[in-house]
């Protein structure tokens, strides 16, 4: 890497930025990524020194084998180290920082009358409040709790009352249907699950307590009982002011098992004494997308994790204290843990919590938070942009945006088009857009500028963060210098990355270091330029990403031939405007089969309980067969194209029967 020569296509950091950032410019950038990655120990122990340790460590920093052919897998931070990630987000800063009045969040409701301030020593106690009464569900350390929850306060406390008493959370989206949340529990066999009565999402009331409790009896269906308390917050957008439910749910309710939040919290004491953990304890476990339509357990622990968002989180949006941060991601994905829960707040910021979506009441819903609450750090996602480009500029003016100082973006790659638009009338041409780089897996930015050090190329990640190693391999294993393209990898462990799969080591070790013994494989491509900008080209696996979530091609074809009239389903992904990419199925039927419009909205409907709305498939294509090797297997490549109406369909000699290329192209306007 070397300081990039001016160009006109660059974005160079604003000067007043740079005057009193942590990183002012590229060179101090550069030393601080050198000695990162000379000297990770002394590096990370400077980090380490911020927090509050019950016991100092007894190893290094960092210890750990990528290469299999040497054995198994492990990533091991700060051993023989005692502390709790609550204790130093939350006690730290209440009883040391004298941050107990700061705002921690600006709660802002889906509907613009609903809203709150939550300032660090209110978090804290409810924090307490909650973890007293996990406790005294009988709740211990290492038990697993899931949290299906919209963005409400709740949500926030949960995590941290699990955190605080050892347990390991797992957040599940609430948008996630009722088998997704039922092979989410049990896979993490949690004992208790926490949950809300419903949520208004826009003008949409939705019962989510009926999600939870058809999930419980599908779990029990399967064999698994081991949720044996449900605790249900009651929805403020479903009260009056004097509390009397204002909604026409009716809320299912099993007396033996459900209890209600605010009974429970009523008369539990707001002190609790954090549980001790190991640095290498499990923290949570996030569900993401698997190839195999499985999802993946993906663990992270308790010291790496609090490290890596607390350092990511003030160099990449260049945190000072009187920020205001307003990330949009829902806290269901690990955006949202990263950089809603724990590096803000291991940061002392403060931030907004919006529960709400981007187009109601209005179009300019974003604009009008950020006018409100004054936000100067602002992070969301492509697919949030360019729906908003849609209604053009008018809905930006009517608001000040001029508290903006650093925008960014996550989730999958950004357009140029709309990192223009994006840079220019959101950010007023003032800040910098950070393209963020990152997965569940990694646990916070891997690929990231710094705003006021790193020149910008719109649609480049940059370069990497402290301490990650980032190469470019081709097929066969064999790394690529200078300007190369091919598969993206790391070659050693940050502090944040995940350690292993929940309850599989072996499926871990598959999916991620098989592949070229040594590196960590992230599954998606890229190429660097001849300046060293690394540039994510998207996935190279069966996955895809719509509105900058990860969906398995497999896990949407197992949907659809759930239904008794497929016999077999091909998925892959065609791009889309707003989302990046939506899904294009197409559906092999059983011969009485007739494909009709009636049965298109069954299939859709199908994938749509099965995984949940974000899964709904823009298009169905009947496919009377598939395009095949002689061995069988479905050549998907050609399956793209025709998705995509290109006819640049390269070597085709390896199908079976040239002719079903033709076919499809022909039924593919009926889709
Ligand atoms: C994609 C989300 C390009 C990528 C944090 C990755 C991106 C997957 C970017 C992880 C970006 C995320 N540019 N692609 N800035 N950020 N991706 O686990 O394909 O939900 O592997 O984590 O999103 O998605 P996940």
């Amino acid at each position: 890497m070397v300081v990039p020569d001016s160009q006109d296509n660059m974005f160079y950091p604003p000067l007043d930025l740079q005057q009193k950032a942590h990183v002012q410019d590229f060179e101090t950038y550069l030393e601080l990524y050198k000695k990162s990655i000379e000297n990770p120990d002394a590096f990370w122990k400077e980090v380490a020194a911020e927090f509050f340790w019950k016991k100092p460590a007894t190893g290094p920093t960092l210890r750990y084998n990528f290469d299999l052919t040497k054995g198994s897998v492990f990533v091991k931070c700060l051993e023989g180290a005692k502390t709790n990630v609550c204790h130093n987000v939350l006690d730290r800063h209440v009883n040391e920082g004298n941050l107990g009045e700061k705002v921690a969040y600006y709660w802002e409701g889906n509907s613009p009358d609903q809203h709150a301030e939550i300032t660090y020593s209110h978090l804290l106690s409810r924090v307490c409040g909650c973890a007293n009464v996990l406790k005294k569900l009988g709740v211990k350390k290492g038990d697993r709790v899931s949290i299906y929850l919209p963005m409400v306060p709740e949500l926030v406390y949960s995590m941290l009352a699990c955190a605080r008493v050892g347990a390991v959370h797992s957040v599940v989206f609430a948008g996630f249907s009722s088998e997704s949340l039922c092979e989410r529990i049990t896979d993490a066999q949690s004992s208790v699950l926490i949950t809300a009565d419903g949520v208004y999402r826009g003008e949409k009331l939705i019962n989510l307590k009926q999600i939870v409790d058809e999930a419980l009896a599908r779990c029990r269906e399967r064999g698994c009982s081991s949720v044996t308390k449900c605790l249900v917050v009651k929805h403020p957008a479903l009260r009056t002011k004097t509390g009397a439910s204002c909604h026409k749910l009716q809320t299912p309710w099993d007396r033996s098992r459900d209890l209600w939040w605010d009974e429970a919290m009523r008369d539990s004491p707001d002190q609790c004494e954090p549980e001790w953990m190991d640095s290498e304890d499990p923290l949570f476990i996030l569900y993401t997308s698997g190839s195999t339509g499985k999802p993946k357990g993906v663990v992270h622990t308790v010291a790496g994790y609090l490290l890596y968002t607390y350092l990511t989180f003030k160099y990449v949006f260049d945190h000072h204290p009187g920020d205001v941060f307003w990330c949009t991601a829902d806290i269901g994905w690990i955006t949202g843990h990263s950089y809603i829960t724990y590096g803000p707040l291991a940061n002392g910021a403060t931030s907004v919590l919006f529960e709400g979506v981007p187009t109601y009441p209005h179009v300019g819903r974003f604009w009008e938070i950020i006018q409100k609450y004054k936000v100067s750090k602002f992070y969301t996602a492509p697919t949030a942009i360019r729906l908003l480009m849609k209604y053009g500029r008018e809905p930006l003016q009517k608001f000040d945006l001029s508290s903006l100082r650093v925008l960014g973006s996550v989730g999958e790659p950004i357009n140029p088009e709309a990192w223009l638009w994006y840079h220019s009338v959101v950010g007023q041409s003032r800040c910098p857009v950070v393209d963020t780089f990152w997965q569940t897996e990694t646990g916070g930015h891997v690929l990231t500028p710094l705003p006021a050090a790193t020149p910008l190329k719109p649609g480049s990640a940059t370069f990497p963060f402290f301490g990650v190693e980032p190469s470019v391999l081709n097929e066969h294993g064999e790394e690529l210098q200078g300007e190369a393209e091919g598969y993206l990898v790391f070659r050693r462990p940050w502090p944040g990355i995940m350690r292993t799969l929940h309850k599989n080591q072996e499926g871990f070790e598959n999916t991620y270091f098989r592949k070229f013994p040594g590196f960590y494989v992230t599954g998606d491509g890229c190429r660097r330029d001849k300046d060293g900008y690394y540039w994510i080209t998207g996935r190279i696996d069966d996955m895809l990403n719509v509105s900058g979530h990860l969906l398995s091609t497999s896990e949407v074809e197992g949907a659809l031939t759930q239904h008794p009239g497929v016999a077999e389903a091909a998925v892959v992904g065609r791009p889309h405007q707003v989302k990046g990419e939506c899904l294009h199925c197409f559906v092999s039927l059983k011969g009485n089969t007739e494909f009709t419009l009636g049965l298109v909205q069954e299939l859709k409907t199908l994938v749509r309980e099965k995984i949940g709305p974000i899964a709904t498939p823009d298009f169905i294509q009947n496919a009377p067969a598939l395009p095949k090797t002689r061995s069988g297997k479905i050549l998907r490549r050609v399956l793209r194209q025709i998705a995509r109406n290109d006819r640049d369909l390269g070597d085709l000699s390896t199908l079976a029967d040239p002719k079903v290329v033709e076919l499809l192209f022909n039924q593919r306007n009926e889709a």
